[in-house]
């Protein structure tokens, strides 16, 4: 079976030779012509003048637009239409696109973009979440609240309780490859545009209403990104149709790509939050009673604030059961860099504050932090199994799960000898922790849950396939390749993967959710099977059998007792006149919600996983690193599990980073400081955990999924969580008081905290 074999990166040779191809890469026609935003360098105010005559005068510029010259609608926004491509006299962040500059170089564009003269009447700028709560500033009337029970009540049952906050970092996506698009304009002024997106329908949708034609002239390619994290969801909206603009206007190929500092400046980034909580405990540490507050800094511009503060909320339980309980969500408007999808969408900020929750009872109550999750998890003695939102939790595996994971790890152990150590070591100091992950799968905008399919097979017996998923690394085709090659009995190499193409496969939705493999794989099955449905029929009928005689494995096909090689299969069916090509598509079954109530069932399932980090701090710098991670995680049944190990490896890391060492420090002017790997540092190689076990669990979904395999594109972010309690750990072991850590867990973030609790 070509189902489940580990099976490397379809394009693993071309990433590592150079040979893989990006926007950046595709050969352009030799007057192609290379673009540039003129950025807005205040916060908030209105443009009074912009004089752009030595932009017009600079070498190489071909012309500049501004707002006035765009010929359709102004708006790159993938939500409320409160985006503009370019300002339209009223400025909302450092960085936000003012005018485009055209020109010959990339080099000459981006020179010419800084010489113009712009005169603002600046206003105050809201910048932090305290400005913005103090302001009202907010999307939405108010704040958004999912209750159930009687927290209120419940609290002054309690036998104890207890109350904090934690601030939370935001955290910049740092693809490798950043934004880009290169707009090649067409005969009847038609479009196509290549760009690094992982939602090629939207871009094709902002396009033709910025050129005002319709969808259908527009036709948009992805055929990879290199990396794209969520940060390609909406961002490379304006990138495409800038070039798009500027290709209409000028006739000839324009591209653009962001310079790692423009990307810095200009995209959203993850949201960051500030959680606020009381819990009211029975006398056996048990949560009865939950009032949590989720702040969250949205930026100036709705793009998807709603849906990730959505699924914050969605994810304020993980894995424990909340019988009284109120989540109050406000999403609130900043003039910064309209926040965006990132891996997680809101998930992991709404678990670091339960997680949180969970470590702060423990250390009050004197008790093994996994002891205290054990007891307030979905199902443990005398708990329910329903989300404060109304959905059962079916398949609660994480008790399995945490006790293997427990063993292999030897946890209990390791738990012991640390504190031995500690003990005997005054300046360094070591911790551990164990924190499991529930995600939801699906889009919680239930419509989303779709996808499509275009299947070939050539008169040779080779196959095209594709689908509306896009590849950003994460090794969605491969993974959609095997289900196609399994369901013709082929080999992944007879399977031609192609770029993901408006023109083929239409009205997508974003890669995105971690669904894609859930989704597109579902679809090309059912695309394959309906060739598939009709070569056995021919070959029954010719037979003289029935089609449920035919089979199709080992590059062949069997009809009875008789074999015949798949490439003579399908010429059979040609010269017979049957159809070799197939469109497919898919639903997710079974999801119901509504979300301004918070009830329903918003997932087809969860993911579950849990991860164990132990690290190592210097109490006089605040130095740390982790020493070992083992994780233990579930994708059902995997489609591939090398593609799945990698996920969760690079997962972990980059949630380990943003918890950890991922900082972005903006000025009090609301200017972005740190946009640059010189002052923004992300996990390099050595800053993976020394030992690093990673394991798949082996059960199948308990849905029927592609396989019964399951999404794994986003929950490992959140077993990171582990090694940002881990040092919560290590710097209790300094003192009596409990370190009310902030993320990202930076040196001087640690130091402070192990002078606080000292006291
Ligand atoms: N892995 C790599 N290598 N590069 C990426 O950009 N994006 C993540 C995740 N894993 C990403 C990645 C995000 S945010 C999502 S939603 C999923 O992959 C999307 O792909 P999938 O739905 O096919 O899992
Ligand atoms: Mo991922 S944040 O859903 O692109």
């Amino acid at each position: 079976m070509t189902v489940a074999k580990p099976l490397p990166h379809d394009a693993a040779t071309l990433h590592v030779t150079g040979a893989a191809r990006y926007v950046d890469d595709i050969p352009t026609p030799a007057d192609t012509l290379h673009l540039a935003f003129g950025q807005s360098t205040i916060a908030h105010g209105t443009v009074t003048a912009m004089d752009l005559s030595a932009i017009r005068a600079a070498p190489d510029v071909v012309a500049v637009l501004i707002a006035e010259d765009l010929p359709g609608a102004n708006d790159v926004s993938p939500s409320a239409h409160d985006e503009p491509l370019l300002a339209t006299g009223e400025v909302h962040y450092v960085g936000q696109p003012l005018f485009i500059v055209i020109a010959r170089s990339h080099l000459a564009a981006r020179r010419a973009a800084r010489m113009g003269k712009i005169v603002y009447d600046e206003r105050a700028a809201i910048l932090s979440l305290d400005d913005a709560l103090a302001a009202n500033n907010r999307f939405e009337d108010g704040p958004r609240i999912y209750r159930r029970g009687d927290p209120d009540h419940a609290m002054g049952l309690a036998a104890q309780t207890l109350g904090g906050a934690i601030e939370i970092g935001g955290q910049e996506h740092f693809y490798l490859e950043g934004q880009s698009a290169l707009a090649l304009p067409q005969e009847g002024g038609d479009m196509v545009v290549h760009s690094s997106s992982q939602h090629p329908t939207e871009i094709q949708h902002k396009v033709a209403e910025a050129l005002n034609i319709p969808m259908h002239a527009v036709r948009v390619e992805v055929r990879r990104m290199g990396g794209g994290f969520g940060g390609k969801e909406s961002q490379g909206n304006a990138l495409a149709v800038a070039c798009a603009v500027a290709a209409q206007k000028t006739g000839r190929p324009c591209k653009m790509r962001y310079d790692r500092d423009d990307d810095f400046m200009i995209t959203g980034k993850r949201h960051d939050f500030r959680i606020t909580y009381r819990a009211g405990l029975d006398d056996q540490g048990r949560i009865i009673a939950l009032d949590l507050t989720q702040l969250c800094r949205c930026g100036w511009a709705q793009d998807l604030s709603l849906p990730v503060a959505d699924r914050a909320m969605l994810h304020a339980d993980n894995a424990y059961w909340l019988p009284n309980v109120r989540i109050t969500s406000h999403r609130l408007k900043t003039n910064t860099q309209s926040a965006t999808a990132f891996r997680g969408f809101g998930g992991p900020q709404g678990m670091v504050g339960i997680e949180r929750v969970l470590d702060h009872i423990a250390h009050q109550l004197g008790q093994d932090p996994l002891e205290t999750r054990r007891q307030n998890f979905y199902g443990a003695t005398g708990n329910g199994l329903t989300t404060p939102y109304g959905m059962e939790v079916r398949d609660f595996i994480l008790p399995d799960l945490i006790d293997r994971l427990v063993e292999t790890s030897d946890y209990t152990a390791r738990r012991a000898q640390i504190a031995d150590w500690n003990a005997d070591h005054p300046v360094l100091k070591k911790g551990i922790a164990l924190t499991p992950v529930k995600f939801g799968i699906s889009f919680t905008l239930t419509h989303l849950n779709q996808a499509g399919a275009l299947v070939h097979i050539y008169q040779d017996g080779s196959v095209h396939l594709n689908h509306g998923g896009t590849e950003m690394g994460q090794g969605l085709f491969q993974k959609v390749a095997q289900v196609a090659a399994d369901r013709f009995g082929l080999e992944t190499s007879a399977i031609k993967i192609t770029a993901t193409d408006t023109g083929k496969v239409p009205n997508t939705s974003a890669t995105a959710a971690s669904s894609g493999s859930d989704l597109n794989g579902m679809a090309v099955k059912v695309a394959c099977d309906t060739i598939r449905d009709r070569i056995a029929a021919h070959l029954a009928e010719l037979h003289q059998t029935t089609p449920d005689q035919v089979q199709f494995a080992d590059a062949q096909v069997i009809i009875g007792d008789h074999a015949i090689p798949w490439a003579e299969a399908v010429q059979t069916a040609y010269m017979a006149r049957i159809s070799l090509s197939a469109t497919g598509f898919y639903k997710t079954p079974d999801i119901v919600w509504d979300r301004i109530k918070g009830q329903g069932r918003p997932f087809y399932y969860f993911a579950y996983g849990a991860a164990v980090t132990e690290v190592v701090i210097d109490t006089l710098t605040g130095e740390n690193r982790i020493l070992r991670t083992d994780i233990l995680h579930d994708a059902g049944a995997s489609l591939n599990p090398a593609l799945d190990i990698g996920q969760v490896e690079g997962g972990y890391v980059q949630g380990a980073g943003w918890l950890t060492m991922e900082e972005l420090v903006w000025d009090d002017k609301g200017a972005l400081k740190t946009h640059a790997p010189s002052t923004y540092k992300i996990p390099a190689c050595s800053d993976q955990p020394e030992i690093f076990n990673v394991a798949l669990w082996d059960q199948a979904n308990r849905e029927e999924t592609i396989y019964r395999s399951k999404a794994v594109g986003e929950p490992p972010l959140m077993l990171g969580i582990s090694a940002f309690l881990a040092l919560s750990d290590a710097i209790a072991a300094c003192g009596p008081g409990y370190p009310a850590l902030d993320a990202p867990a930076t040196p001087e973030r640690i130091l402070d905290a192990v002078n606080r609790v000292r006291l």
